[in-house]
Parts: C-alpha cells; sequence; structure tokens
C-alpha cells in the first residue's frame, strides 16, 4: 500500500454546482450536513436524506436560509424500497440526479452481536441500495458518487468492530467494482477516513473527489484532515503468498 499526492491538491479549480442536484444520505449531521451545505453553495439543488427527518429538516431549512435549493426526505437507507421513494422523489422535484453522496455510515461501540446485521444493513447494504437505484437517473446525463468507507475497512485498527470493518471493507470493494460504470458516465470513487475532524475540509475533500473527472473505482484516504489516494490496495497479500 502506498499513498501518492494528494489528490485534492491537485483538482482541478472548484467550479460551480448551479443547475446540478447532489444527494447526501446520512445529510442530518456531522460529514453528511457539511458536504450538502457546501454543494449548496456552491449551487447545487440539495436533497438531505437521513433517518432523523428532524435532523434533515434542519439542515435543509439553514441551506434555504442563505438562498439555496435543498429539501428533507426521511430514508433509512437499509430499506431498499425508501431508497427507491427518495430517488423518485428527487427526479420529481429536480428533474435529474448529478451526485451522489453515501455519507450514511453509524457505527457503535464495541459491535454488540444483536447489531451486526443492522450496521451491515446501514453501511454497506445501504451504500448499494442508493447506488443500485440512482444508477438510471444518473447515467442520463452522467455524474458522480462518492462512497464514505472508513480505514477501518481497509485494515487499520477498530478490531472492536468487526461488523463496521467487514461493511466498510465491502465498501471499499464495491468502489473498485462499480470502476466499469464509467462507461455509462458515472464515475464511482471512495474515501475512506481515520477521524473526520474539522467537517468543513472533510467536506471539501468529498466535493472535490466528486468532481474529479479523470477518477474511477479509485479510493481516496483521509488522515489527519489530508487526503490521499491509495495505489495498489488490492490484496497484496495475494500477490505475496506462499504455497502451504
Ligand atoms: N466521524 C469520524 O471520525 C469517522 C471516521 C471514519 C469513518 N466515518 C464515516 O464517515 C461517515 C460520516 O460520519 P459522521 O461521524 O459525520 O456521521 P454521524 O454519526 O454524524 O451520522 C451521520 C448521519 O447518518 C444518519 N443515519 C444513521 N443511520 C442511517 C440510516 N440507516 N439511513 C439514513 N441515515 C442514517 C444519522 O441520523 C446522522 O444524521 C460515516 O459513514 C462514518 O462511518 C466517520
Amino acid at each position: 500500500m502506498q499513498d501518492s499526492a494528494d489528490p485534492v491538491a491537485t483538482a482541478p479549480p472548484l467550479r460551480r454546482l448551479d443547475r446540478r442536484v447532489a444527494l447526501v444520505t446520512g445529510g442530518g449531521s456531522g460529514a453528511g450536513a457539511a458536504i450538502a451545505r457546501r454543494c449548496a453553495a456552491m449551487g447545487a439543488s440539495v436533497v438531505v436524506a437521513d433517518i432523523d427527518f428532524a435532523l434533515a429538516g434542519e439542515v435543509a431549512a439553514s441551506i434555504r436560509g442563505t438562498g439555496g435549493g435543498a429539501l428533507a426526505h426521511r430514508c433509512d437507507v437499509a430499506a431498499e424500497e425508501q431508497v427507491a421513494a427518495l430517488i423518485d422523489r428527487v427526479t420529481r422535484e429536480f428533474g435529474g440526479l448529478d451526485l451522489v453522496f453515501n455519507v450514511a455510515g453509524p457505527w457503535l461501540s464495541g459491535d454488540p452481536l444483536a447489531h451486526w446485521s443492522r450496521i451491515v444493513s446501514a453501511n454497506l447494504l445501504g451504500t448499494m441500495h442508493v447506488t443500485r437505484q440512482a444508477i438510471e437517473v444518473l447515467k442520463r446525463r452522467g455524474g458522480a458518487i462518492v462512497n464514505v468507507a472508513a480505514d477501518a475497512g481497509l485494515g487499520f485498527g477498530a478490531e472492536d468492530r468487526p461488523a463496521y470493518c467487514a461493511a466498510k471493507a465491502g465498501i471499499v470493494r464495491l468502489t473498485a467494482a462499480l470502476c466499469y460504470l464509467k462507461d455509462k458516465k458515472i464515475r464511482v470513487n471512495c474515501i475512506a477516513p481515520d477521524m473526520i475532524g474539522e467537517v468543513e475540509d472533510f467536506a471539501a475533500v468529498a466535493v472535490g473527489l466528486a468532481l474529479r473527472e479523470d477518477f474511477a473505482g479509485r479510493v481516496v484516504l483521509y488522515r489527519n484532515g489530508r487526503a490521499s489516494e491509495l495505489v495498489d490496495f488490492g490484496d497484496p497479500g495475494f500477490r505475496q503468498s506462499q504455497p502451504l
């Protein structure tokens, strides 16, 4: 595993997102809210989706209060029928979709066994549901998906959270496997933070990643507020394996 130059520092200048539509899951708080606010500040209409409608409503209202376009929608990303209803509403209200940020990713200290299924459903299946439901809409005019994983999914720490590690590792591999969607004009990339820290800094990197037209199927590690691209992350152990 090896880091390359900061992919965001080398990114092209930010451009306006006027007439673009962005969907942010987990947009009611933390990093998701910051991404929603950043997209809106750049001119996008934003759909703030969250399992907690009150939180989503506050973020959407604050965006509208500054002159932006935003709506709040309650959605549990683990429930595919709710995700289908979400995408349906996005297209009805805004006529299309350009950027998707899969940010909803709950975790529980210690990953109690009783919650494994829920943690994997919300993190990994949720990301898959949103991606699957969004593809048909995104490919109409081309777009980007940014999945939020965690460095725990790349083998760094969090051994006390096995379900979370498994789900985030799945998101990393899902991202790489969806590289082929670039042929449908959809770029899928992933950002894997250790600690998010300042949400505005993280949001700048996440939105910058969505706008990298040369990136598809890539994984960006986010550590200490700095992004670096992971290269050669695909199973290095396999390549170094020894006969038993
Ligand atoms: N905070 C960190 O330091 C950190 C570190 C590594 C990875 N991450 C990942 O980054 C992302 C954002 O982290 P955060 O700390 O800002 O998140 P957060 O804990 O603030 O929660 C984000 C939002 O997701 C919503 N949510 C939870 N379950 C949902 C579901 N099933 N459907 C829809 N919405 C749901 C919550 O209501 C919340 O508003 C997550 O994917 C997280 O796993 C965070």
